[in-house]
């Protein structure tokens, strides 16, 4: 016991729409092959929302879930905090679109822009708040719908990504658990490696945009990966040191799901073996913010959960961002 506050996970859920595109139903679209795909990849397909759904339906999947599973009632939340780069729309945010759909009135509600890394975002956040005693009941959503904004001639991009959302509930206690550590950064000098040009103020929506494409998600891939193999280093070794954990006692590496070979290049260099790294792209592509949260309610599921503690979650993503944080359960 300390008088400290700890952010304790007390609920976890996630949604994923139904239609399922694998790369063989790719292959009909672009010039591409399963065998591409699997290799550079690791994915063999993903989740694709229909015309009506967008982020705060699945947000609001994930996050009933969430509540029912923590055995708290909306009403209760102080804090709503939704990762995303596919909102709804630009205003209202997402997090009060949520809100509202959830009933949850007496909450603060806050979108997060922080790409791929944007749960991590979250939870920093969340953590901040829960620990110096501000608030108590955060929940934190990380959703994700790129296949709105997802280029389907371009094959370098459309390949690569699926639709989902998760969403964690976090409550104060005195208990050391739940969130032990996190790590943030970024470096906005790599912003035009993955951005969507069109539809701020920059390049407001008009004729011209959209027959330049530019309200399409476009990336220089392979400088990317070479940064995000880097980033995914950085911020495991960080969040180690500041917790004093070492690569042994990790139960779980949760990594952003981008890439098999950047997830098992960053299992490497933690000397970590597989049955140590939760994987799951091959079922949904980069649901970017989605991914670490789907993550954590898939595991959590699963009866022997508790024995996969502590995790050490790591992602890197738009911006640029990258960051980490160690969980217990
Ligand atoms: O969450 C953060 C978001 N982004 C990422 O994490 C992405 C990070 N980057 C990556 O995952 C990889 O860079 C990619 C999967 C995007 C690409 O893999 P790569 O090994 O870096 O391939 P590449 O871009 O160097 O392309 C190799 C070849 C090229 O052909 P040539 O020039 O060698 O003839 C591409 O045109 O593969 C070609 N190519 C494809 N071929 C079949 C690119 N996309 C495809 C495709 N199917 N879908």
């Amino acid at each position: 016991m300390s008088d400290m506050n700890y952010a304790e996970i007390v609920g976890t859920g996630h949604s994923v729409p139904e239609r399922i595109l694998t790369n063989f139903d790719l292959e009909k679209i672009v010039d591409t092959s399963d065998e591409w795909i699997v290799t550079r990849t690791g994915i063999r397909e993903r989740h694709i929302a229909d015309k009506d759904t967008t982020a705060s339906t699945l947000g609001t999947e994930a996050a009933t879930q969430a509540l029912e599973k923590a055995g708290m009632g909306a009403e209760d939340l102080d804090l709503i905090l939704v990762a995303t780069v596919t909102p709804d729309m630009p205003f209202p945010s997402t997090a009060a679109i949520i809100q509202k759909k959830i009933n949850a009135s007496k909450s603060a509600v806050m979108d997060i822009s922080a790409g791929c890394t944007g749960f991590i975002y979250g939870l920093s956040i969340a953590d901040s708040y829960i620990k110096t005693g501000i608030f108590k009941n955060i929940l934190v959503i990380g959703v994700e719908v790129l296949t709105k904004i997802t280029d389907w001639t371009d094959r370098s991009t459309c390949v690569l990504f699926g639709d989902g959302a998760g969403a964690v509930v976090l409550r104060a206690t005195k208990e050391r658990k739940g969130v032990l550590g996190t790590y943030i950064k970024g470096d906005g000098r790599l912003g035009e490696l993955l951005m969507m040009p069109g539809g701020g103020s920059r390049n407001p929506a008009s004729e011209e945009t959209v027959a330049h494409r530019l309200h399409y998600l476009k990336m220089s891939g392979n400088e990317v990966f070479r940064f995000a193999v880097q980033a995914m280093g950085d911020a495991s070794r960080a969040i180690l040191e500041t917790t004093g954990l070492k690569p042994e006692d990790i139960g779980m590496l949760v990594p952003h799901q981008a890439n098999l070979r950047i997830i098992n290049a960053t299992a490497k260099r933690l000397g970590l073996p597989p049955e140590k790294v939760y994987i799951n792209i091959d079922r949904y592509g980069n649901t970017s913010s989605a991914s670490i949260p789907i993550a954590l309610d898939e595991i959590r599921s699963n009866g022997n959960y508790k024995k996969a503690s502590p995790l050490l979650l790591v992602a890197f993503g738009a911006g640029f961002t990258w960051g980490s944080a160690a969980i217990s359960w």
